[in-house]
């Protein structure tokens, strides 16, 4: 059995009193120790997915289907089960630490809370605190625990989350693009540490970002999402060579690399869409090169292809086209538009 299963997730937003569906239909699984990242563009649906997972929604906000961490529901857990299942299962690391600690308490109390609300005597939670500080590369933590927010960079108070999450030796991490807002030399730091204690402890995380070869790196599985909807789930290892869907592989081919010199980004033309502005048929032919009239008026189902899943209607067919060696880049269409 899996740790954690999203089951036909769907999750509605109170937009001015009337329920917006940002979130379609997810499913997977995430079994124990495993990492699976959750990919996409701005609006997809990330944020809300993984936040459902620890009951942390936007207030009106309702969730369909059902999220099952080792069997138990998590949307019909109650006040007290769901404060234990967040003190004990599941922790959470967002983008912004600052957004997310108190200005006005020491980092010793912010470390400890979690522990000391949960029962853990003072002792013992103190020692573990500064055992963890250590682990993610703060030297000095008994001075660090004396400190306040302000006096810690970003770079490290990120560190300090990392440290808080693992603290509660939860089952599974949540981690929100945990290092996006932070520089880029601070932020592999960050992730650095971030892989080896989930590694280390073998923990199961659900990671978002919007950088796929990030995801590739540091997770085992990858689930894509766009527009709200899952339309790519597949090993890590494979998906570099094998992604199947056409905006996986947009989104590949829009990273920078740099041991190829080209003059321009190969880009996904157009916006990204939220779930709520699509229409019927596949939710990215709008920005699909390959998108045929069937593309358009019937929404291809998620498939299971190999040890992959795939939502396209012509999978197989661009599948066996790119074996014989004929271009599915999505720099050059092939002829797929009419
Ligand atoms: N509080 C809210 N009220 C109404 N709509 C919201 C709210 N928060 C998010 N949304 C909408 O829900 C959809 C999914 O948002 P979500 O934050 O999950 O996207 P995301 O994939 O995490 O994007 P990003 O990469 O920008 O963080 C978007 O269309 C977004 O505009
Ligand atoms: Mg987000």
């Amino acid at each position: 059995m899996a740790l954690l299963e999203l089951d036909r997730l769907a999750i509605d937003l109170e937009v001015g009193r009337r329920p917006r569906r940002v979130v379609h239909d997810v499913s997977f699984p995430v079994s124990e120790g495993e990492a699976v990242g959750l990919v996409g563009e701005s609006g997809a649906g990330k944020s809300m997915t993984s936040r459902a997972v620890i009951r942390l929604l936007p207030e009106g906000a309702t969730i369909h289907g059902d999220i099952r961490m080792e069997g138990r529901s998590v949307p019909a857990m109650h006040r007290e089960e769901l404060r234990e299942y967040r003190l004990r299962d599941v922790a959470m690391i967002f983008q912004d630490p600052r957004a997310h600690v108190n200005p006005v308490r020491r980092i010793g109390d912010f470390l400890t809370e979690a522990l000391l609300e949960r029962g853990d005597p003072q002792r013992l939670a103190v020692d573990r605190v500064t055992g963890l500080l250590e682990r993610v590369g703060i030297h000095d933590p008994e001075r660090r625990m004396r400190q306040y927010p302000h006096e810690l960079s970003g770079g490290l108070l990120q560190r300090v989350m990392i440290a808080a999450a693992l603290a509660i030796e939860p089952k599974l991490l949540l981690a929100d693009e945990p290092t996006t807002a932070l520089d880029v030399t601070t932020q592999s730091d960050v992730m650095v540490h971030l892989d080896a204690q989930r590694r280390e402890r073998g923990l199961s995380m659900i990671f978002v970002t919007h950088d796929l070869e990030l995801a590739i790196a540091v997770c085992d599985r990858v689930a894509v999402m766009y527009a709200g909807y899952l339309v790519e789930d597949s090993p890590a290892s494979n998906l570099r060579t094998e992604a199947l869907h056409p905006y996986t592989k947009g989104l590949l081919a829009s990273r920078p690399n740099p041991s190829i010199r080209t003059e321009r980004l190969a880009a996904i033309p157009g916006r990204p869409l939220s779930a709520f502005e699509v229409k019927e048929g596949c939710v990215f032919a709008s920005r699909c090169a390959f998108t045929q009239e069937r593309c358009l008026v019937e929404r291809p189902l998620l498939r299971t292809f190999g040890t992959a899943r795939v939502a396209c209607h012509r999978a197989e067919e661009l599948r066996s086209r790119a074996d014989a060696g004929e271009s599915t880049s999505v720099e050059e269409p092939v002829g797929g538009n009419g």
